[in-house]
């Protein structure tokens, strides 16, 4: 069997500075000293599991941490949170993506500005929760069935989850277009990185007789990927890794694609590739 693996897959720069920062972090603190992550540092279970095997406490709440340091993840936090930890008197180490930061400024300016401020997002993503606390009113739409939500003849100011797809971000607009507003005003915050990652993804799609997407069930960007694949190659399958492979999937193949999320390690791709080789190798 041949395997092509997509030219842009895997980590981003974002994730790959949050796991530096957290192996940083942990190399540098003391027995006896927590770190803590609030929430998966990203989602992928075998790479969250691999950083709590070196010391990376994983909680929920803030309620679950006594003292220490807490490690901001790359999708970010609230302000307000930021500032609970901080009078907690936790250490912050802020691996928040570049990114995710300039899309809370663009929202605060936003807002600064008189606009009423739009998220085209997952609701329930803890990027759009961290960018939702950085202003006072905010309306976010999942799909065209939300747009109800949106104040009508509102000048509305809008931006987007910054792993969202370049084509639903254009099916929004043009949706939203077609309602009645009395301004405007759009401003791109889609990742450059996730973005090549699904070109890449679609593009290696189209030369394969299966595609697999690597990545967490829980990553939002992966599951992006998984459906955009599944748009241009209907043998699509989502796995987090090569123990969740259903072998039947193989039969009749000769050329496999493989691709991964932005919260997908190497270590996982290559792995994955490398049994599947070897099981084209032995078939
Ligand atoms: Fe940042 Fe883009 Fe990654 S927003 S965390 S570089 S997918």
């Amino acid at each position: 069997m041949k395997v092509l693996v997509a030219a842009k897959c895997g980590f981003c720069p974002g994730v790959r500075n949050a796991i530096s920062m957290a192996e940083e972090t942990l190399q540098r603190s003391g027995a006896g000293q927590s770190v803590y992550c609030l929430g998966p540092i990203i989602h992928n279970k075998d790479e969250v599991e691999r950083l709590r095997t070196s010391g990376l406490h994983t909680v929920d709440s803030v309620d679950e941490m006594d003292s220490g340091t807490v490690l901001i993840r790359s999708h970010g936090v609230a302000p307000s949170e930021l500032n609970r930890l901080k009078e907690q008197g936790f250490h912050i180490v802020d691996a928040t993506c570049v990114l995710v930061k300039r899309l809370q400024q663009i929202v605060k300016q936003l807002e600064a500005e008189g606009y009423e401020v739009v998220i085209i997002g997952e609701e329930n993503h803890p990027e759009v929760q961290g960018v939702v606390g950085c202003v006072g009113d905010v309306v976010v739409v999942a799909g065209e069935d939300d747009l109800g939500k949106l104040p009508r003849n509102g000048r509305l100011g809008i931006v987007c989850q910054t792993t969202q797809s370049p084509e639903h971000l254009g099916a929004m607009l043009d949706a939203i277009a077609r309602r009645s507003f009395s301004e405007l005003k759009v401003i791109n915050t889609l990742c450059k990185e996730a973005i090549k990652r699904q070109e890449s993804a679609i593009e290696l799609c189209q030369q394969v007789d299966v595609m697999f997407v690597l990545g967490g069930l829980h990553s939002a960007n992966t599951r992006r990927l998984a459906d955009l694949c599944k748009k241009h190659n209907k043998a699509t399958f989502h796995l987090q890794n090569w123990e969740e492979l259903d072998k039947k999937t193989l039969f009749g193949k000769t050329v496999a694609g493989v691709t991964a999320g932005a919260s997908t390690p190497n270590w996982v791709i290559e792995e994955f590739v490398e049994h599947l080789e070897r099981f084209g190798q032995e078939r």
